[in-house]
């Protein structure tokens, strides 16, 4: 009877304490395993287009020998949720490449033209690798300090103004598309910038794009708080059109 019980208690014990490790390991793996994932898939997949590491290019040699985006301030600038989303299911955002200057052939007589055939498509990771790699990149902070926290006032977007400002005052329609196929094809889109971007981050480039990239080939507009303030939200308050053959799903 009583070495019975001894027994049950000693088998409940030995199930809580595995149960209990088990927990432990799950959480464990859970939190910490998909940064150093990500960080082993940046080491060897992505390092030869992307810079993982600072400083930025300082030479036009070296800005131009760039394959990719640099991604070491990558913490301060997309927002998580759209790089798993991205880095998953990639698509361009820069309609002439990223190295637009090597990717355009110049057409007889007329302007420069993109040569789609040498855009290739973006090497596409499973949803798991995604989000790993996205949890790793969140960790890359350089450049925290030159990013103005909360920069947004509450005024709300002025969707007339900010057009005007963006095609008109201040040219940034030359280099930004603000939709599909309406805008200069140097930059990238501006449409998806709400869901890429932190708000934050986007004010802070544009008042100062060299502090970022010093051979950046964004101009610095020298804009004034009012302008940056209406470009910034005007941009963030766009949204990229719903590709029209698209069924609707039954979410
Ligand atoms: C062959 C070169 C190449 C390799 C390898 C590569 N990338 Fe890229 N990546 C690019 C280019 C070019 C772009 C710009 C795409 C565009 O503008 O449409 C880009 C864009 C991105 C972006 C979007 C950022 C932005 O501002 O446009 C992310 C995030 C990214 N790459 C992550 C990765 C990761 C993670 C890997 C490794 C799994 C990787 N890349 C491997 C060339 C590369
Ligand atoms: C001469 C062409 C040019 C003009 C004019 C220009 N930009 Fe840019 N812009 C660029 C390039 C090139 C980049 C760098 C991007 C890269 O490849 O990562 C950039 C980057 C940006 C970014 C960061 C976006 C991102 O996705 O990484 C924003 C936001 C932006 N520009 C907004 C503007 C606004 C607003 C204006 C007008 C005040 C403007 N740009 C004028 C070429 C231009």
């Amino acid at each position: 009877m009583t070495g019975g019980r001894t027994a049950r208690a000693g088998l409940a014990t030995v199930v809580f304490t595995v149960g209990l490790s088990m927990v432990l390991l799950l959480a464990g793996s859970t939190w910490a395993a998909p940064v150093s994932d990500g960080m082993a898939i940046l080491k060897s997949r992505c390092f030869t287009c992307h810079a993982i590491k600072g400083p930025a290019a300082t030479t036009l040699k070296s800005f131009s020998a760039r394959k990719g985006p640099d991604l070491f301030y990558a913490g301060v600038k997309y927002n998580e949720e759209w790089l798993i989303k991205w880095l998953a299911r990639p698509e361009p955002i820069r309609p002439a490449g990223f190295r637009y200057f090597k990717n355009t052939v110049v057409t007889d007589g007329a302007d420069d033209a993109v040569d789609w055939d040498a855009l290739k498509a973006h090497v596409a990771l499973t949803e798991a690798e995604a989000e790993s790699v996205a949890a790793a990149l969140m960790t890359f902070r350089t450049y925290e300090e030159k990013i103005k926290k909360n920069a947004l006032t509450e005024a709300p977007a002025d969707a007339f103004m900010g057009e005007m400002n963006f095609d008109k005052f201040s040219g940034c329609l030359a280099c930004h598309e603000i939709e599909p196929g309406y805008g200069g094809v140097t930059g990238p889109e501006v449409y998806t910038t709400g869901e890429r971007l932190q708000p934050d981050f986007v004010y802070s480039y544009l008042k100062d794009p060299q502090s970022f990239d010093p051979k950046s080939f964004m101009p610095n507009k020298e804009l004034g708080e009012n302008f940056l303030q209406v470009l910034t939200k005007y941009m963030l308050s766009l949204e990229a059109p719903e590709p029209e053959d698209e069924e609707e799903g039954d979410d």
